[in-house]
């Protein structure tokens, strides 16, 4: 049998077309919206009934279609927004594809009502099932109305794929979250079956009230600004310290050129950061904008446009580890951190981490502390020559080890105070200036110890040490062929690996640290990495995790009795020591109690 080849009909493509674009009432929410933002809406109204699939009407003050282009707007392939293919490698709008419209139309009963700011009135044009109507005069005030109602009507393959009304309504909300972030100048109000439900406030810009709204106040409160611009790149935003985080990777958000966007390599990028200060298997929460030349990145990967491809991925993984690597180094017990409270760009607190260097506590630190790098009294946490007691029976007094070095000479108080007692052995009890300080000797002494063996680590570099017999290890061509272009990396990495056959390496060193671990497994990892990421991290993580247990083993035990000098040298190293406030496992280290708290425990000045 011969099956001739034909044309599809109109309809019918636009129906495959929204197979693509349309998974269901949130994808429609994101469309509209999108072309509400791209039309300049300041305000948004989002009407749902049953979680979208009866009816999703979007309305915007945006700029209006003109009447007579109204069927343009709701047909295939027509669009305002480019011209040309060099306009589509530098789209700076969220539409591009001019087909979200006719592919929502063909699935629904679809209406468009629409006035620009001079005309005298409005115009609707009526789609229903993929069949256009008349453009009709129609009252309107200026900018567009969306209404999509009974989804997939006329596909009742796809309605049978939509889920209980509660579950399409989160996935919307999940969305609305998401464009809220991205947008804090944009007011959005939700409505759900008649009832507001939501409301976004545009709230002069103000980025704290947005964040809080979306993510919540304990967000808010442990987040830390992050803004960076290096070889054309910036990224900027907000990441949480470590202390918040989440058993999934629901507070995640990635914007590229204020498109929101899922990046394997970036959010590998941003996990890499966090593993050294992340509690095992818990996810880190972020609102991150890489912001870059519209050419180096091609948005018309995928028809939903959830994905982007970086034209240089490698250097875009680099610089967004490195700057979140950076800013939570800085995370030190008792610093406060700069959050920003407008959207002014912001002062970073990726102060740079010279160690020599006196580092300030923010300006907006309610201890409004001046602090200075305390050099390292680790020595002295064991040393018997330390004066005993001093320092001991007042906060104001100098510091107690080493003070000539130790300590500013302003009489003002270090964040984390002075030791005042030891707690059952296993935690160090300090007065601060505002109220008292808990920290757990062990947590926080690991971390100090870790941070010095690595630092100490660095500056030998990573050796590699000879094996007796060379090790042959088969491996898929795809991974053979990266070990081969990147035997450089391999080499500063400490391996040394030659190419024996297509599917075949000989390894003839490994790291000399990690050469009593399984090197070899430990290869394929590194070359799976280079294959996905251009760069792998795994030697010095391997590399870290075992000083950290060099660490552990080396950190002061519980119940071992310390003396006042010794847990103020203890605290004076806390404050020195980059990602201090999180032990090696991403438990803190310490936790502070302000007196008003305290007061309140006594119902004092009530
Ligand atoms: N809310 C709106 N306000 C003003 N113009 C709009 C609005 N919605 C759609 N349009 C116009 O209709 C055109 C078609 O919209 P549609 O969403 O189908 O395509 P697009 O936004 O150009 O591309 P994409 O398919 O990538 O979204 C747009 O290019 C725009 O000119
Ligand atoms: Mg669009």
């Amino acid at each position: 049998m011969t099956v001739s080849i034909r044309a599809l009909p109109e309809l019918l493509i636009n129906q495959i077309a929204a197979g693509e674009v349309v998974e269901r009432p949130a994808s429609i929410v994101k469309e509209l919206i999108e072309n509400a933002l791209d039309a300049g809406a300041r305000r948004i109204d989002i009407e749902l009934e049953e979680g979208g699939a009866r009816l999703i009407r979007i309305r915007d003050d945006g700029s209006g279609i003109a009447a007579q282009e109204l069927p343009l707007a709701v047909s295939r392939h027509a669009t305002s927004k480019i011209a040309s293919l060099d306009d589509l490698e530098a789209v700076a709008t969220l539409g591009f594809r001019g087909e979200a419209l006719p592919s929502i139309a063909a699935v629904s009963r679809f209406l468009l009502v629409s006035r620009r700011h001079d005309d005298e009135h409005g115009a609707a044009l009526r789609v229903d099932g993929g069949n256009v109507g008349e453009v009709m005069p129609k009252a309107q005030s200026a900018g567009t109305m969306v209404e999509v109602r009974d989804l997939f009507y006329n596909v009742p393959a796809r309605r049978k794929f939509l889920k209980v009304e509660r579950t399409e309504l989160a996935h919307i909300e999940e969305w609305l979250r998401s464009l809220a972030l991205s947008r804090m100048d944009i007011e959005l109000r939700v409505s759900h079956n008649g009832k507001p439900i939501r409301r976004y406030h545009a709230g002069g810009g103000d980025t704290m009230a947005r964040l809080s709204e979306t993510l919540g106040e304990e967000f808010v409160r442990s987040a830390l600004r992050v803004d960076q611009s290096a070889a054309g790149l910036r990224v900027q935003g907000w990441i949480a310290q470590p202390h918040y985080s989440r058993t999934g990777a629901d507070q995640q958000y990635l914007y590229v050129n204020g498109r929101a966007v899922r990046d394997r390599s970036v959010a590998h990028a941003v996990k890499m950061a966090y593993q050294d200060v992340l509690f095992h298997g818990r996810q880190p929460a972020y609102v991150l904008f890489l912001e870059l030349d519209p050419h180096r990145v091609d948005v018309n990967v995928h028809p939903a446009k959830h994905e982007v491809r970086f034209r240089d991925a490698r250097l875009i993984h680099d610089f967004v580890f490195r700057t979140l690597h950076e800013a939570l180094a800085q995370i030190r017990a008792g610093l406060e951190l700069d959050i920003e409270t407008s959207s002014q760009p912001a002062v970073a607190p990726v102060v740079p981490s010279q160690s020599t260097m006196p580092w300030q506590a923010s300006a907006q630190s309610p201890l409004g502390l001046r602090v200075r790098e305390a050099p390292s009294a680790y020595a002295a946490l064991y040393s018997t020559s330390v004066k005993q007691d001093a320092g001991h029976d007042s906060a104001n007094t100098a510091v107690p080890v080493r003070s000539s070095e130790a300590m500013d000479h302003d009489g003002e108080i270090p964040p984390l105070g002075y030791a005042i007692a030891q707690l059952h052995g296993i935690y160090v009890l300090a007065e601060t200036a505002d109220g008292l300080v808990v920290v757990d000797m062990h947590a926080a002494h690991e971390r100090i110890g870790y941070e010095k063996l690595k630092t100490a680590h660095d500056t030998l570099g990573l050796r590699s040490q000879p094996l007796l017999v060379p090790l042959r290890v088969a491996v898929a061509e795809r991974e053979a062929d990266v070990a081969e272009a990147e035997a450089q990396t391999l080499t500063e990495l400490g391996f040394e690996v030659t190419r024996s056959g297509p599917q075949s390496l000989n390894v003839r060193s490994v790291p000399a640290l990690l050469a009593q671990a399984d090197p070899e497994a430990l290869l394929r990892d590194v070359l799976v990495d280079l294959c996905e990421h251009g760069q792998s991290r795994r030697v010095m993580t391997a590399r870290d995790e075992l000083l950290a247990t060099m660490a552990c083993h080396g950190a002061v035990r519980a119940h071992r009795k310390l003396s006042i000098p010794e847990m103020n040298a203890l605290l004076r190293d806390m404050e020195a020591t980059e990602r201090s406030g999180q032990c090696n496992h991403g438990r803190p280290t310490w936790t502070r109690f302000t007196l008003a708290e305290i007061d309140r425990w006594f119902l004092r000045g009530r």
